[in-house]
């Protein structure tokens, strides 16, 4: 039995404890509580990594590998971080890379893989991902790289996968997939992508930023050869990661200056890291196993640990995503997009953008906005889907995002202010 099935039955959510531990949450807007259904642009962080960066610049504040106390306590929290992070990815520590964010990440990785490919070879790219994994791709084409675009079944807002497989050739060099959409939440199916993308020769790139606060990832079992997510999305610091197979990322080369080391990772993180934004990321994987140890006492390992959080916050997010469900269709012209079925919810996480007739989602937003709730409008980056989608020219689409530390008692007040809109907007 996998780690994660392992856990899955046990894990019940205490969201009193959860809460008490984000201290943004206890904001208010008018005398109302702050509804935070903002998290698919960035999550909130937790008491615990606002620390770590303190501790971080208290007592380590210096650059790496110096004769000194705090370079060399640098250079420790960079190696507890990196063993944190290869538990969240489930690899070994050397195949963790940081960076700046995900899109920064992509671009320089996208660059070194070009160096290796010809004219003619073709990168497989989708309409369901957000732009920083195509535009990174996209770039490419000035080398003479062919880039495919794999379309969507718009009924339901998930990849067509017989249009992907026609269009993973012998030419095709490699996929760049998102593991879930950040505008409309379908979680595509990566391991399977995988092998298509592998039974071709070609390699396999997943940005996992959307998907890595709703779900556990697994990069052994995935097989991919890269993956991408932002801890900004998953209770930490406004940054970036990478998960590149060990045989790619000593081979591949990245561009670097001269007297930066060649040895890999670390010659992947181009210039100084915000070393003390690293700390942060360190603690917000340690949250995630802290919440996790607290359901599910069994749990040994962080790895155990982490999969043992995910197993209580998956079920608890998908019973707040079919109330919010509830209470969207309960509304006159609504339109949500994506997969609703509730059978479904294994397909999708608990991100929902929908349009109310003809109004624009500016407004919507801003009347949300007003009554303390957060939640987005536009297209997210996500453009490729937005044009799609037949949005983009009326001002994309409204999205709610529902993270571990959101309440049934924010759902209802979300539907009820959108009732209001209704009968006043
Ligand atoms: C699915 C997805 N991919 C990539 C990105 C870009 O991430 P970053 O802001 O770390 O560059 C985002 C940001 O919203 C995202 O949601």
């Amino acid at each position: 039995m996998s780690t994660a099935a392992k856990h899955e039955a046990s894990g019940t959510l205490d969201t009193t404890w959860v809460r008490e531990r984000f201290p943004s949450l206890q904001q208010q807007v008018a005398g109302r509580p702050a509804a935070f259904l903002d998290g698919p642009a960035g999550t909130q962080v937790p008491r615990q990594v606002m620390d770590a960066i303190t501790n971080y610049l208290t007592h380590a504040n210096a650059n790496t590998y110096g004769m000194f106390l705090t370079s060399r306590r640098t250079n420790e929290m960079l190696s507890n971080v990196r063993a944190a992070m290869a538990d969240f990815f489930n690899c070994a520590a050397e195949e963790v890379v940081f960076g700046q964010n995900m899109t920064t990440i992509t671009l320089g990785l996208a660059r070194a893989i070009g160096r290796e490919l010809e004219p003619g070879d073709e990168i497989v790219v989708t309409t369901l991902d957000h732009d920083a994994n195509v535009g990174p791709w996209r770039a490419l084409e000035e080398k003479g790289l062919v880039i495919r675009q794999v379309d969507i079944r718009a009924a339901d807002c998930t990849l067509d996968l017989e249009d992907l497989q026609r269009k993973i050739t012998r030419k095709t060099k490699l996929v760049a997939v998102g593991y879930a959409s950040n505008m409309v939440g379908t979680i595509n199916p990566v391991a399977e992508i995988t092998k298509m993308a592998h039974a071709a020769g070609a390699l396999m790139f997943i940005d996992a930023v959307h998907y890595a606060p709703h779900g556990l990832i697994d990069v052994k079992a995935l097989d991919c050869d890269f993956l991408v997510c932002s801890p900004y999305k998953f209770f930490g610091p406004h940054m970036g990661t990478l998960y590149g197979k060990k045989e790619h990322l000593e081979r591949l080369k990245p561009y670097k200056v001269r007297p930066a080391t060649n040895v890999s990772p670390e010659c992947w993180e181009t210039g100084t890291q915000v070393h003390e934004l690293i700390a942060g990321i360190g603690a917000a994987v340690d949250y995630i196993a802290e919440l996790g140890r607290r359901c599910d006492r069994t749990a040994k390992t962080r790895r155990e640990a982490l999969a043992a959080a995910y197993a209580a916050t998956v079920p608890y997010e998908r019973a707040l995503l079919a109330g919010l469900l509830d209470g969207l269709e309960a509304l006159p012209e609504i339109r949500i997009f994506g997969i609703t079925e509730r059978a479904r919810f294994g397909e999708r996480c608990a991100t929902v953008s929908l349009r109310i007739g003809e109004h624009n989602p500016t407004k919507i937003a801003e009347f949300l906005g007003e009554r303390g709730i957060f939640t987005w409008d536009g297209n997210f980056y996500a453009l490729n889907l937005s044009e799609r989608l037949g949005v983009e020219p009326k001002g994309g689409v409204l999205r709610v995002g529902i993270v571990h530390y959101n309440t049934t008692e924010e759902i209802e007040r979300l539907t009820s202010a959108l009732e209001e809109f209704c009968r006043i907007g």
